[in-house]
Protein backbone atom coordinates (compact mmCIF):
# COMPACT_ATOMS: atom_id res chain seq x y z
CA UNK A 1 0.00 0.00 0.00
CA UNK A 2 1.23 3.37 -0.68
CA UNK A 3 -0.23 6.88 -0.48
CA UNK A 4 -1.95 8.46 2.40
CA UNK A 5 -4.12 7.14 4.99
CA UNK A 6 -7.78 6.78 3.96
CA UNK A 7 -9.11 9.67 6.14
CA UNK A 8 -6.64 12.32 5.62
CA UNK A 9 -7.19 15.02 3.17
CA UNK A 10 -4.10 16.69 1.72
CA UNK A 11 -3.64 20.66 2.22
CA UNK A 12 -5.29 21.09 -1.27
CA UNK A 13 -8.56 19.11 -0.62
CA UNK A 14 -8.75 20.38 2.81
CA UNK A 15 -8.65 23.75 0.64
CA UNK A 16 -11.46 22.83 -1.63
CA UNK A 17 -13.57 21.87 1.24
CA UNK A 18 -12.96 24.87 3.16
CA UNK A 19 -14.33 27.18 -0.33
CA UNK A 20 -17.29 24.55 -0.51
CA UNK A 21 -19.33 27.64 -1.49
CA UNK A 22 -17.26 27.25 -4.86
CA UNK A 23 -17.98 23.50 -4.85
CA UNK A 24 -21.78 24.49 -5.25
CA UNK A 25 -22.73 23.04 -9.00
CA UNK A 26 -24.90 20.19 -10.08
CA UNK A 27 -21.81 18.48 -12.61
CA UNK A 28 -18.41 18.16 -11.52
CA UNK A 29 -15.45 16.70 -12.65
CA UNK A 30 -12.13 16.27 -10.59
CA UNK A 31 -9.42 16.02 -12.60
CA UNK A 32 -6.59 13.95 -10.96
CA UNK A 33 -7.39 13.86 -7.57
CA UNK A 34 -5.32 13.26 -4.62
CA UNK A 35 -5.18 9.88 -3.03
CA UNK A 36 -7.32 10.53 -0.07
CA UNK A 37 -11.01 11.16 1.24
CA UNK A 38 -12.05 14.04 -1.07
CA UNK A 39 -14.31 12.50 -3.85
CA UNK A 40 -15.85 10.06 -1.74
CA UNK A 41 -16.67 12.83 0.44
CA UNK A 42 -18.04 15.09 -2.47
CA UNK A 43 -19.58 12.38 -3.65
CA UNK A 44 -21.81 11.46 -0.36
CA UNK A 45 -22.94 14.64 -0.03
CA UNK A 46 -24.83 14.22 -3.11
CA UNK A 47 -25.65 17.50 -4.21
CA UNK A 48 -24.25 17.41 -7.55
CA UNK A 49 -23.23 14.00 -10.00
CA UNK A 50 -19.40 13.76 -9.31
CA UNK A 51 -17.20 11.99 -12.34
CA UNK A 52 -13.56 11.50 -11.74
CA UNK A 53 -10.89 11.29 -14.05
CA UNK A 54 -7.30 10.09 -13.28
CA UNK A 55 -4.31 8.94 -14.91
CA UNK A 56 -3.58 6.72 -11.67
CA UNK A 57 -3.36 3.30 -11.29
CA UNK A 58 -2.98 4.11 -7.53
CA UNK A 59 -5.84 6.55 -7.05
CA UNK A 60 -8.01 4.74 -9.32
CA UNK A 61 -8.07 1.17 -7.27
CA UNK A 62 -7.84 3.42 -3.97
CA UNK A 63 -11.66 5.26 -5.29
CA UNK A 64 -13.15 2.39 -6.13
CA UNK A 65 -11.94 0.53 -3.06
CA UNK A 66 -13.57 3.32 -1.30
CA UNK A 67 -17.30 2.80 -2.91
CA UNK A 68 -16.68 5.65 -6.21
CA UNK A 69 -18.78 4.31 -8.47
CA UNK A 70 -17.01 2.71 -11.45
CA UNK A 71 -19.09 4.07 -13.77
CA UNK A 72 -18.05 7.53 -12.76
CA UNK A 73 -14.43 6.64 -12.59
CA UNK A 74 -12.42 7.01 -15.62
CA UNK A 75 -9.15 5.89 -16.02
CA UNK A 76 -6.90 6.51 -18.90
CA UNK A 77 -5.19 9.02 -21.43
CA UNK A 78 -8.43 10.55 -22.34
CA UNK A 79 -11.34 12.11 -20.16
CA UNK A 80 -14.01 10.18 -22.24
CA UNK A 81 -17.00 12.11 -23.33
CA UNK A 82 -19.13 13.19 -20.82
CA UNK A 83 -22.79 12.79 -21.33
CA UNK A 84 -23.96 16.11 -19.60
CA UNK A 85 -21.32 18.54 -19.32
CA UNK A 86 -20.10 19.28 -16.08
CA UNK A 87 -20.62 22.56 -15.04
CA UNK A 88 -17.30 22.80 -12.66
CA UNK A 89 -14.55 21.12 -13.32
CA UNK A 90 -11.62 20.91 -10.19
CA UNK A 91 -8.14 20.19 -11.92
CA UNK A 92 -5.23 19.24 -8.89
CA UNK A 93 -1.87 20.78 -9.93
CA UNK A 94 0.53 18.42 -11.54
CA UNK A 95 4.39 19.33 -11.38
CA UNK A 96 5.07 18.70 -15.35
CA UNK A 97 3.79 21.76 -17.00
CA UNK A 98 3.19 20.04 -20.36
CA UNK A 99 1.16 17.78 -18.50
CA UNK A 100 -0.82 20.03 -16.97
CA UNK A 101 -1.20 22.12 -20.53
CA UNK A 102 -2.35 18.35 -21.67
CA UNK A 103 -5.22 18.35 -18.62
CA UNK A 104 -6.31 22.21 -19.27
CA UNK A 105 -6.36 21.85 -23.19
CA UNK A 106 -8.10 17.76 -22.73
CA UNK A 107 -10.76 19.69 -19.90
CA UNK A 108 -11.74 23.22 -21.52
CA UNK A 109 -13.77 21.57 -24.44
CA UNK A 110 -15.78 19.44 -22.06
CA UNK A 111 -17.21 22.50 -19.66
CA UNK A 112 -20.79 23.66 -20.08
CA UNK A 113 -21.70 27.30 -21.62
CA UNK A 114 -20.92 29.36 -18.29
CA UNK A 115 -19.05 26.76 -16.35
CA UNK A 116 -15.77 27.35 -14.23
CA UNK A 117 -12.55 25.62 -13.65
CA UNK A 118 -11.11 25.43 -10.59
CA UNK A 119 -7.23 24.91 -10.20
CA UNK A 120 -5.79 24.14 -6.71
CA UNK A 121 -2.09 23.15 -5.67
CA UNK A 122 0.78 24.09 -3.44
CA UNK A 123 2.51 27.01 -3.40
CA UNK A 124 5.91 25.18 -3.78
CA UNK A 125 4.40 23.52 -6.63
CA UNK A 126 4.40 26.99 -8.54
CA UNK A 127 0.73 27.20 -8.74
CA UNK A 128 0.96 31.23 -8.50
CA UNK A 129 2.59 30.82 -12.02
CA UNK A 130 -0.88 29.78 -13.50
CA UNK A 131 -2.56 32.22 -12.33
CA UNK A 132 -1.07 34.25 -15.67
CA UNK A 133 -0.77 30.73 -17.77
CA UNK A 134 -4.73 30.32 -17.28
CA UNK A 135 -5.09 33.82 -18.72
CA UNK A 136 -4.86 32.80 -21.93
CA UNK A 137 -7.95 31.03 -21.52
CA UNK A 138 -10.33 33.50 -19.46
CA UNK A 139 -10.81 35.71 -16.65
CA UNK A 140 -8.89 34.24 -13.50
CA UNK A 141 -9.41 35.36 -9.49
CA UNK A 142 -8.10 33.92 -6.51
CA UNK A 143 -10.36 32.15 -4.12
CA UNK A 144 -8.35 31.28 -1.47
CA UNK A 145 -4.97 31.01 0.00
CA UNK A 146 -4.41 28.46 3.01
CA UNK A 147 -2.62 25.38 4.07
CA UNK A 148 0.40 26.62 1.80
CA UNK A 149 -1.83 25.72 -1.23
CA UNK A 150 -4.18 28.44 -3.31
CA UNK A 151 -7.10 28.16 -5.17
CA UNK A 152 -8.27 30.08 -8.75
CA UNK A 153 -11.32 29.69 -10.49
CA UNK A 154 -11.38 30.65 -14.49
CA UNK A 155 -13.91 31.33 -15.99
CA UNK A 156 -13.37 31.19 -19.86
CA UNK A 157 -14.17 33.37 -22.49
CA UNK A 158 -12.03 32.33 -25.34
CA UNK A 159 -14.09 28.95 -27.20
CA UNK A 160 -11.19 26.41 -26.34
CA UNK A 161 -9.81 24.61 -29.26
CA UNK A 162 -10.98 20.52 -29.73
CA UNK A 163 -8.32 18.55 -28.24
CA UNK A 164 -6.39 16.05 -30.44
CA UNK A 165 -3.98 13.59 -28.37
CA UNK A 166 -1.99 12.89 -31.75
CA UNK A 167 -0.64 16.81 -30.93
CA UNK A 168 0.80 15.97 -27.80
CA UNK A 169 2.87 12.63 -28.75
CA UNK A 170 6.66 13.35 -28.94
CA UNK A 171 9.20 10.69 -30.13
CA UNK A 172 12.84 9.72 -29.89
CA UNK A 173 14.83 6.64 -31.65
CA UNK A 174 18.43 5.06 -30.18
CA UNK A 175 20.40 2.61 -31.25
CA UNK A 176 21.98 -0.05 -28.90
CA UNK A 177 24.13 -3.04 -29.83
CA UNK A 178 23.08 -2.50 -33.30
CA UNK A 179 19.29 -2.49 -32.54
CA UNK A 180 17.30 0.54 -33.43
CA UNK A 181 14.32 1.58 -31.19
CA UNK A 182 11.63 4.12 -31.46
CA UNK A 183 10.14 5.45 -28.27
CA UNK A 184 6.83 7.06 -28.39
CA UNK A 185 6.06 9.25 -25.35
CA UNK A 186 3.30 11.81 -24.02
CA UNK A 187 3.29 14.89 -21.46
CA UNK A 188 4.31 13.61 -17.54
CA UNK A 189 5.46 10.31 -19.20
CA UNK A 190 9.50 9.95 -17.81
CA UNK A 191 12.08 10.42 -19.73
CA UNK A 192 13.58 13.86 -21.43
CA UNK A 193 12.63 13.06 -25.24
CA UNK A 194 15.77 11.11 -25.45
CA UNK A 195 16.93 8.03 -23.53
CA UNK A 196 17.58 8.20 -19.68
CA UNK A 197 20.73 8.15 -18.33
CA UNK A 198 20.18 5.41 -16.04
CA UNK A 199 17.93 3.12 -18.88
CA UNK A 200 20.73 3.57 -21.42
CA UNK A 201 23.05 1.99 -18.78
CA UNK A 202 20.87 -0.69 -17.96
CA UNK A 203 20.43 -1.70 -21.59
CA UNK A 204 23.91 -1.75 -22.42
CA UNK A 205 24.19 -4.62 -19.76
CA UNK A 206 21.66 -6.20 -21.55
CA UNK A 207 24.14 -8.33 -24.10
CA UNK A 208 22.90 -12.11 -23.35
CA UNK A 209 20.97 -14.11 -21.74
CA UNK A 210 17.15 -12.82 -22.10
CA UNK A 211 14.78 -15.35 -23.03
CA UNK A 212 10.86 -16.94 -22.10
CA UNK A 213 8.60 -14.28 -20.30
CA UNK A 214 9.67 -10.50 -19.05
CA UNK A 215 8.44 -8.26 -17.27
CA UNK A 216 9.36 -4.90 -17.32
CA UNK A 217 8.44 -2.96 -14.17
CA UNK A 218 7.34 1.25 -14.58
CA UNK A 219 7.58 0.49 -18.58
CA UNK A 220 7.51 4.26 -18.79
CA UNK A 221 7.26 4.89 -22.91
CA UNK A 222 7.85 1.37 -23.21
CA UNK A 223 11.43 1.91 -24.42
CA UNK A 224 13.19 -1.31 -22.43
CA UNK A 225 10.54 -4.28 -23.51
CA UNK A 226 10.55 -2.57 -27.44
CA UNK A 227 14.08 -2.82 -27.26
CA UNK A 228 14.40 -6.26 -25.46
CA UNK A 229 12.07 -7.63 -28.57
CA UNK A 230 14.29 -6.73 -31.08
CA UNK A 231 17.18 -7.96 -29.30
CA UNK A 232 16.25 -10.68 -28.39
CA UNK A 233 13.23 -12.12 -30.83
CA UNK A 234 10.97 -14.63 -29.61
CA UNK A 235 10.66 -13.06 -25.46
CA UNK A 236 7.70 -12.69 -24.44
CA UNK A 237 6.75 -9.54 -22.91
CA UNK A 238 4.71 -8.19 -19.56
CA UNK A 239 4.90 -4.14 -19.34
CA UNK A 240 3.66 -2.75 -16.41
CA UNK A 241 3.18 0.94 -15.23
CA UNK A 242 0.69 2.96 -12.72
CA UNK A 243 0.82 5.58 -15.27
CA UNK A 244 -2.03 5.89 -17.82
CA UNK A 245 -0.28 8.22 -20.28
CA UNK A 246 2.78 5.41 -19.76
CA UNK A 247 0.65 2.68 -20.65
CA UNK A 248 -0.86 4.62 -24.06
CA UNK A 249 3.20 5.39 -24.80
CA UNK A 250 4.43 2.06 -24.50
CA UNK A 251 1.57 0.81 -26.96
CA UNK A 252 2.14 2.91 -29.04
CA UNK A 253 5.98 2.88 -28.55
CA UNK A 254 5.66 -0.97 -29.17
CA UNK A 255 3.41 -0.71 -32.49
CA UNK A 256 5.91 1.71 -34.11
CA UNK A 257 8.65 -0.88 -33.57
CA UNK A 258 5.96 -3.94 -34.59
CA UNK A 259 6.75 -5.38 -31.09
CA UNK A 260 3.71 -7.61 -29.43
CA UNK A 261 3.84 -7.87 -26.13
CA UNK A 262 1.51 -10.45 -24.12
CA UNK A 263 0.27 -8.29 -22.05
CA UNK A 264 0.62 -4.42 -20.89
CA UNK A 265 -0.56 -3.57 -17.12
CA UNK A 266 -2.04 -1.24 -15.44
CA UNK A 267 -1.13 -2.03 -11.45
CA UNK A 268 -0.10 -0.29 -8.72
CA UNK A 269 3.26 -2.10 -8.07
CA UNK A 270 3.02 -6.02 -8.24
CA UNK A 271 -0.98 -6.16 -7.41
CA UNK A 272 -2.42 -6.62 -10.69
CA UNK A 273 0.76 -9.18 -11.75
CA UNK A 274 -0.23 -13.22 -12.17
CA UNK A 275 2.72 -15.80 -13.19
CA UNK A 276 6.40 -16.14 -13.12
CA UNK A 277 8.67 -14.34 -14.74
CA UNK A 278 12.50 -15.54 -16.47
CA UNK A 279 13.28 -12.18 -15.93
CA UNK A 280 12.08 -8.92 -14.10
CA UNK A 281 13.98 -6.22 -15.23
CA UNK A 282 13.27 -2.44 -14.12
CA UNK A 283 14.19 1.51 -13.59
CA UNK A 284 12.07 1.45 -10.86
CA UNK A 285 10.07 4.75 -9.56
CA UNK A 286 12.18 7.47 -8.26
CA UNK A 287 12.08 10.80 -7.35
CA UNK A 288 13.95 12.69 -4.54
CA UNK A 289 12.16 13.27 -1.62
CA UNK A 290 9.22 11.61 -2.59
CA UNK A 291 8.10 8.92 -0.12
CA UNK A 292 5.83 6.76 -1.94
CA UNK A 293 7.69 6.20 -4.52
CA UNK A 294 10.60 4.68 -2.17
CA UNK A 295 8.36 1.91 -1.13
CA UNK A 296 7.17 0.94 -4.06
CA UNK A 297 10.38 0.45 -4.95
CA UNK A 298 11.25 -1.16 -2.16
CA UNK A 299 8.24 -3.26 -2.05
CA UNK A 300 8.58 -4.31 -5.99
CA UNK A 301 12.49 -5.59 -4.47
CA UNK A 302 10.87 -7.45 -1.48
CA UNK A 303 8.31 -9.29 -3.37
CA UNK A 304 9.70 -9.82 -7.07
CA UNK A 305 11.29 -13.07 -5.76
CA UNK A 306 8.61 -14.85 -5.55
CA UNK A 307 7.52 -13.69 -9.22
CA UNK A 308 10.42 -15.46 -10.94
CA UNK A 309 10.74 -18.96 -12.25
CA UNK A 310 13.84 -20.68 -10.69
CA UNK A 311 16.96 -19.46 -11.77
CA UNK A 312 15.00 -16.50 -12.83
CA UNK A 313 16.76 -12.65 -12.49
CA UNK A 314 15.99 -9.42 -11.21
CA UNK A 315 18.04 -6.72 -12.90
CA UNK A 316 17.53 -3.10 -12.20
CA UNK A 317 19.12 0.18 -12.64
CA UNK A 318 19.23 2.75 -9.76
CA UNK A 319 20.91 6.02 -8.69
CA UNK A 320 23.82 4.59 -6.81
CA UNK A 321 23.13 6.07 -3.60
CA UNK A 322 19.80 4.13 -2.69
CA UNK A 323 20.16 1.88 -0.23
CA UNK A 324 18.63 -1.07 -2.34
CA UNK A 325 21.26 -3.45 -2.13
CA UNK A 326 20.93 -4.39 1.34
CA UNK A 327 17.22 -4.83 0.63
CA UNK A 328 18.08 -7.44 -2.30
CA UNK A 329 20.65 -9.13 -0.36
CA UNK A 330 17.96 -9.92 2.55
CA UNK A 331 15.37 -11.27 -0.51
CA UNK A 332 17.75 -13.04 -3.19
CA UNK A 333 20.95 -13.89 -0.35
CA UNK A 334 23.38 -11.55 -2.76
CA UNK A 335 23.42 -8.94 -4.92
CA UNK A 336 25.75 -8.42 -8.18
CA UNK A 337 27.07 -4.86 -9.50
CA UNK A 338 27.28 -5.45 -13.32
CA UNK A 339 28.33 -1.81 -13.56
CA UNK A 340 28.52 1.54 -11.89
CA UNK A 341 29.15 5.07 -13.79
CA UNK A 342 27.63 8.57 -14.13
CA UNK A 343 25.82 7.84 -10.61
CA UNK A 344 23.90 4.69 -11.61
CA UNK A 345 24.19 1.18 -10.80
CA UNK A 346 22.93 -1.59 -12.25
CA UNK A 347 22.25 -4.68 -10.01
CA UNK A 348 21.62 -8.45 -10.47
CA UNK A 349 20.52 -11.39 -8.80
CA UNK A 350 18.98 -15.20 -8.97
CA UNK A 351 15.90 -16.42 -7.86
CA UNK A 352 18.01 -19.88 -6.77
C1 LIG B 1 12.14 5.78 -13.79
S1 LIG B 1 10.66 5.51 -14.73
C2 LIG B 1 11.23 4.30 -15.90
C3 LIG B 1 10.52 4.32 -17.23
C4 LIG B 1 11.08 3.42 -18.33
N1 LIG B 1 11.21 2.04 -17.92
C5 LIG B 1 12.43 3.94 -18.79
O1 LIG B 1 13.44 3.39 -18.35
O2 LIG B 1 12.46 4.90 -19.58
C6 LIG B 1 9.65 4.63 -13.56
C7 LIG B 1 8.22 4.32 -13.96
O3 LIG B 1 7.56 3.74 -12.82
C8 LIG B 1 6.20 4.12 -12.85
N2 LIG B 1 5.59 4.01 -11.49
C9 LIG B 1 5.56 4.94 -10.50
N3 LIG B 1 4.88 4.50 -9.44
C10 LIG B 1 4.43 3.25 -9.76
C11 LIG B 1 3.65 2.26 -9.08
N4 LIG B 1 3.17 2.48 -7.85
N5 LIG B 1 3.38 1.10 -9.71
C12 LIG B 1 3.84 0.86 -10.97
N6 LIG B 1 4.60 1.76 -11.66
C13 LIG B 1 4.89 2.94 -11.07
C14 LIG B 1 6.23 5.55 -13.37
O4 LIG B 1 4.96 5.90 -13.94
C15 LIG B 1 7.37 5.50 -14.39
O5 LIG B 1 6.89 5.27 -15.71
Amino acid sequence: MTGYGMNVLTNPSQLLVKNSDALEAERILVVQPENDNFVPQLSQQGAASVNVYTTSEVVRSRLSDLGVNEACLAYGECIPDQKEKPDTIIVYLQKSREFMNYLLAMSLPLLSDNGHLLLVGENSSGIKSWQKRLAVYGDVEKIDSARHCSLYVLTPTVKPSPFVIVDWKASFEEVLHDVCVKAVTLPGVFNHGRLDVGTRLLLETMEAGFKGDILDFGCGSGVVGAWLAKRFPGVRLFLLDNDAMALAATRETCRINEVDPVAVIASDGLENVRGRFNAIVSNPPFHEGVKTQYETTEQFLRESKSLLKPKGRLRIVANSFLRYPPIIEAVFGHCHVLVKRDGFTVYEAFNG
